[in-house]
């Protein structure tokens, strides 16, 4: 593992996005895992800015995304399909139709995870996972529990997430109760890994994950596991 710690969050974002930069590059039809939440819109930013310099294209780039909340369709403000388009897809040349996030809408969620993951592995995998972290350790919503689940999955989100989560919405009642995520399976079979984390509140966490047991009360912790993973902290 390799571990970075950035001065700051705009030299975490610059780090971040020259390594999805330099896939980019190396491999054009990346197959990019991206992640939501307040920390990768720095990254995203300044993807967003190498794109618009010319120094990056995404015409042949498929994304796949972590989670979804589940109930909210894409034109809801608050659902991850519309944090991407508007934080990221609008602003770069992807191809819309190569944009790939779980549908929390679908009738049928176990068959709805079982359609993702068979989309990740006809695509041969992720070639680099974007995540951030949760305050209990979840990465995309896998949240602690007694197994590591392997499939793309729907769960009940813990109440830390829900409150954690709240500031995005206008009440606490406002907040999904059930999310679907990409599993375990997808995330570790990803070629690398990319965690980013900042400020003060996610240093424990980010110890724990990175240096204690492995358990999936812990669910980064699974990430000791891979032979390929960056982490950029910054505490600031
Ligand atoms: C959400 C997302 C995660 C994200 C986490 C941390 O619940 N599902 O993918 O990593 O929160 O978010 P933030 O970066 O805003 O701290």
């Amino acid at each position: 593992m390799k571990f970075i710690k950035a001065n700051s969050y705009d030299e975490l974002s610059r780090l971040a996005a020259d390594i999805i930069a330099e896939q980019v590059k190396n491999k054009p039809d990346s197959i990019l895992g991206l992640a939501t939440g307040s920390s990768p819109l720095g990254t995203y930013a300044n993807l967003i800015k190498d794109y618009e310099e010319g120094k990056l294209d995404f015409s042949s780039v498929t994304t796949v995304n972590l989670d979804e909340y589940v109930g909210l369709t894409g034109d809801n403000d608050q659902s991850y399909r519309y944090f991407m388009n508007t934080n990221l897809f609008s602003k770069i040349n992807v191809p819309m139709d190569k944009t790939n996030v779980p549908n929390g809408c679908a009738e049928d969620l176990e068959k709805e995870g079982k359609r993702y993951d068979e989309l990740i592995d006809s695509l041969g995998g992720i070639d680099i996972q974007l995540l951030g972290i949760g305050l209990d350790g979840h990465i995309g919503f896998n949240e602690p529990e007694d197994v590591f689940t392997g499939p793309t999955h729907a769960v009940t989100l813990d109440q830390s997430t829900i409150d954690a989560n709240a500031r995005f919405f206008e009440s606490i009642d406002d907040v999904p109760r059930k999310a679907i995520t990409m599993g375990m399976k997808a995330i570790m079979q990803a070629k690398k890994v990319l965690l980013i984390a900042n400020g003060a509140n996610k240093k424990e966490i980010l110890e724990k994950s990175l240096y204690g047991p492995i358990t999936p009360f812990v669910p980064a912790s699974i990430l000791q596991l891979h032979p390929d993973v960056t982490v950029i902290y910054s505490e600031n």
